[in-house]
């Protein structure tokens, strides 16, 4: 005869009138709990609802109910005249779900040690092993190289915008991943007024920022093992979005004419892939030249190979027309562009797009939807309105003006405080500078220096996927204003005293 749960159970079961939940419910959880960690066994007798109601001084019917349920999600069973049992077909139930959740000292994510699988794959560990340390979104914000000025971002237009979009119906379906057709000639219209170049809309996509670009890039054009020419130094979002697809990757140098596509081919000329910042080189700030352009796009031909043009603020030239894009350059049309609203708006939109060539757009239209998921239509609605009705270049317009202002400044006063320790790299775009130490001086040393006093710099190293000679911090200007570069430069000069031996 099967063993009767009675005073054990009892005395586990307790029940708080005061609290937030009604008895029910936490003699449900109780009994559920005990059931699913193994207290009360499979085949144990429950005792009757009317004993449990007394003991417990609850009602009866709260006692049936809470029976009833079990029952009724298998974990009970009642037998006519004999009462309700635990369901022995709970011990298959627990080892699946230990299976499920192994107790956290036991999972072994990396299997070197333990000779065992691991438990995520060996894929995933591979591309984790090649990212470049993780870097910290600070709160502190002097010197990020990565927020635009929000200060100068019409903030309430917006809200009204994302209000308004938000109320519609229509706008709150599934929707396909390609993006809102209005979103797109926003797009294109826009590309072709600020960056000149011709495309329509259906050859834009729309992505959430320019990492999901690059992933979903990786996805449709590499192989594991394809050799993908990367920018050294170069950026991080691009080379951890194509990290999805294993590929080799080619640390290619970079000087003060951008990518050097001769050092580039010294390496290898059998190459699937080059993702560059042509407009803006990240993080040097220089501009890719002509005749590097060109070499580039005839390396690429000769290669068969794919470029990725990472525009991610060539909207932002100070006081000059940028050079024609690589997408407009390629008489092959083998130039992928991505672009992003992360610099023009705001990172935390999570809003970008890519333009493929139009012998592409089929095989992306395929797959699109199986791969991507759609943006939040709301938000492409009110970027679409906010830029077809202008608000998008007005603001643009002042961006470029404020960015210069600030990268004045942000020159006058490292002048002032720190031509001892730094040369900067001039640049004509965007809202960072990459600044060259002129002493031997530690990146990591400096960068918590200046961290223990409250300013955020980058080391040059967080950029480099293979080392480099040169030492360096780079110094965002996008979100500083005006009254603070004193301030924030005499404290870096102080973060430099500090670890600089006299
Ligand atoms: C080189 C480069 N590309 C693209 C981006 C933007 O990425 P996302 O659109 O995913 O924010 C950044 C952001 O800092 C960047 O530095």
């Amino acid at each position: 005869m099967a063993k009767s749960s009675g005073g054990s159970l009892l005395s586990a079961i307790k029940l708080d009138k005061k609290a937030g939940k009604s008895l029910q419910y936490q003699l449900y959880i109780a009994l559920r709990d005990m059931i699913l960690n193994g207290s009360l066994h499979g085949g144990e007798r429950l005792p009757a609802s009317r004993v449990l109601a007394e003991e417990l001084s609850i009602s009866r019917t709260t006692v049936i109910s809470v029976f009833d349920r079990l029952t009724s999600e298998g974990l009970l069973e009642s037998r006519t005249g004999s009462g309700s049992f635990v369901k022995d077909v709970f011990s298959q139930q627990k080892k699946l779900i230990s299976s499920l959740h192994p107790p956290t000292k036991t999972i072994q994510t990396n299997s070197a040690d333990s000779g065992k699988r691991p438990m995520v794959s060996r894929s995933f560990l591979k591309k984790a092993s090649q990212l470049p340390a993780p870097v910290a979104h600070s709160v502190s914000q002097s010197f990020s190289t990565a927020i635009p000025a929000i200060d100068a971002f019409p903030l309430p237009l917006w809200a009204r915008l994302v209000a308004k979009h938000s109320r519609l119906p229509d706008l709150t379906r599934y929707n396909s991943s390609k993006g809102s057709a209005a979103l797109r000639h926003a797009i294109a219209s826009h590309l072709h007024t600020d960056r000149g170049l011709v495309c329509d809309a259906e050859q834009v996509y729309i992505t959430s920022g320019a990492h999901q670009a690059f992933s979903f890039l990786a996805h449709l054009l590499l192989d594991p093992g394809d050799k993908v020419w990367i920018e050294n130094p170069g950026s991080r979002v691009a080379r951890n979005g194509l990290l999805q697809s294993e590929p080799e990757l080619i640390p290619v140098p970079v000087d003060d004419e951008g990518i050097n596509v001769a050092a580039g081919q010294q390496l290898t000329r059998d190459f699937r892939l080059a993702t560059v910042t042509p407009s803006h080189q990240q993080p040097r700030g220089v501009l890719l030249s002509l005749p590097r352009r060109l070499a580039l796009l005839e390396a690429a031909d000769q290669a068969n190979a794919w470029i990725i043009e990472d525009d991610y603020d060539g909207e932002l030239f100070y006081n000059k027309e940028p050079l024609s894009t690589l997408f407009s350059l390629s008489q092959q049309q083998r130039v992928i562009h991505v672009g992003t609203f992360s610099k023009t708006i705001f990172p935390a939109l999570r809003l970008g797009y890519f333009v493929v060539p139009d012998h592409l757009v089929e095989s992306v239209d395929k797959v699109i939807n199986s791969f991507l998921p759609a943006v939040p239509l709301p938000v492409q609605a009110a970027v679409a309105e906010f830029i077809e009705n202008g608000h998008f270049a007005t603001h643009i317009r002042r961006s470029k003006k404020l960015y210069e202002e600030r990268y004045h400044a942000m020159m006058h006063n490292i002048d002032r405080h720190l031509a001892e320790y730094l040369n900067p790299i001039p640049t004509a775009t965007g809202f960072h500078l990459l600044n060259l130490f002129r002493h031997d001086c530690d990146e990591a040393a400096l960068t918590q220096a200046a961290s223990e006093r409250g300013i955020l710099v980058r080391p040059l190293s967080n950029y480099c996927a293979a080392a480099v000679e040169e030492r360096g911090i780079a110094l965002g200007y996008g979100c500083i204003r005006p009254d603070e570069f004193n301030a924030s430069c005499a404290t870096l000069a102080d973060a430099f005293r500090s670890i600089i031996k006299t």
